[in-house]
C-alpha cells in the first residue's frame, strides 16, 4: 500500500494503489478513456505483470522490491514539437529524486530518457503522449524505479540497494519521486524551457568524453555535445557535429 504524498500540489493526490497488473500504463489509459482523470492521479502496483518498456521491450521488475507506476498529465500548453522537454523534465526529476539518496556524483541520463547509476540502469521511463490538434493533450508518464531489488537477469541493471547496500522504504522514495518530478513538471509549466535543457545536458552520460558509438552497423568515435530541442542527440564526430534520432545512433559498450 501507498500513501498519498503530503508535500506535492497536485502529483499524486489522487492515488490508485493495484496489488497486481498487467502494465500500470495500460492502466492509466484505460482510465483516461472511460472518464477524464484528475492531472496527477497515479496508478500504482506492486506486482507488474506486463510491464511495457520502451520500442516494444518489456519491463520485468521483482514483485514489491521496486517502483512501478504511471502518472497521467495534461501537458495542453506545450506544443508536440517541444514534447522532447516533458522527457528531460521527468528524467530529471528522477535525477533529483536519486540525487537525495544516493551518496555520490556517479548518477547520469543516458538519452533519451535512461537513468544510470555508475554505468548501470536504475530506471526506465514510458511516456506515451496524446496529440489533440497540435498540443499534447494527455500524457502517461510510466516510471520502473530500481530500489530494493538485488538480482537481476541482465548485468548492466542496477538498483538503489546495489548502489549503496541500504533497504529502502519504498512509500519514502515514491513520496520523494513525486515531488521531484512535479517540481520539474512546473518548472516546464512556467516556460523555464532553458533552464530544464542546460540542466538536462549537463547530466547526461558520456558527455564531453570520447566514446564509441555504432551508426549504420560501423562503430565511430565520438563525442556527445547535448540535445536538440526536438530531442536527438548531438555527437561530435571527425569535428563534426551530427544529430541523431534513436535509431540511428547506438552505445557501444
Ligand atoms: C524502458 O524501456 O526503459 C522504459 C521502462 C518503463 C517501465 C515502466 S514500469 C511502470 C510503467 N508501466 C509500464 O508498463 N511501463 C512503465
Amino acid at each position: 500500500m501507498y500513501k498519498i504524498p503530503a508535500n506535492t500540489l497536485f502529483m499524486g493526490k489522487r492515488l490508485i494503489y493495484m496489488p497486481e497488473c498487467h502494465s500500470t500504463n495500460s492502466e492509466a489509459q484505460r482510465l483516461i478513456q472511460q472518464q477524464p482523470q484528475v492531472e496527477g492521479t497515479v496508478v500504482i502496483t506492486d506486482n507488474q505483470t506486463a510491464g511495457r518498456g520502451q520500442h516494444g521491450s518489456i519491463w520485468l521488475s521483482e514483485p514489491g522490491k521496486n517502483l512501478t507506476f504511471s502518472i497521467g498529465l495534461k501537458p495542453v500548453f506545450l506544443s508536440p514539437n517541444f514534447q522532447f522537454y516533458l522527457s528531460m523534465a521527468v528524467s530529471l526529476g528522477l535525477y533529483d529524486c536519486l540525487l537525495h539518496f544516493l551518496p555520490d556524483d556517479t548518477i547520469k541520463i543516458k538519452w533519451p530518457n535512461d537513468i544510470m547509476v555508475n554505468d548501470k540502469k536504475i530506471c526506465g521511463i514510458l511516456i506515451e503522449n496524446q496529440i489533440v490538434n497540435q498540443r499534447i493533450d494527455r500524457s502517461v508518464v510510466g516510471i520502473g524505479l530500481n530500489v530494493n531489488q538485488r538480482f537481476f537477469p541482465m548485468p548492466q541493471a542496477t538498483s538503489m540497494n546495489l548502489e549503496c547496500k541500504e533497504v529502502f522504504d519504498l512509500n519514502t522514495v515514491f513520496s520523494v519521486l513525486l515531488e521531484k518530478i512535479e517540481a520539474r513538471y512546473l518548472s516546464l509549466k512556467a516556460g523555464e524551457l532553458e533552464k530544464l535543457k542546460q540542466a538536462y545536458e549537463e547530466n547526461l552520460y558520456w558527455r564531453e568524453e570520447l566514446h564509441e558509438f555504432v551508426i549504420n552497423h560501423q562503430t565511430h568515435q565520438g563525442i556527445v555535445k547535448g540535445v536538440s530541442e526536438e530531442g536527438k542527440l548531438c555527437v561530435l564526430l571527425k569535428g563534426e557535429r551530427k544529430f541523431f534520432v534513436f535509431k540511428e545512433i547506438r552505445y557501444a559498450y
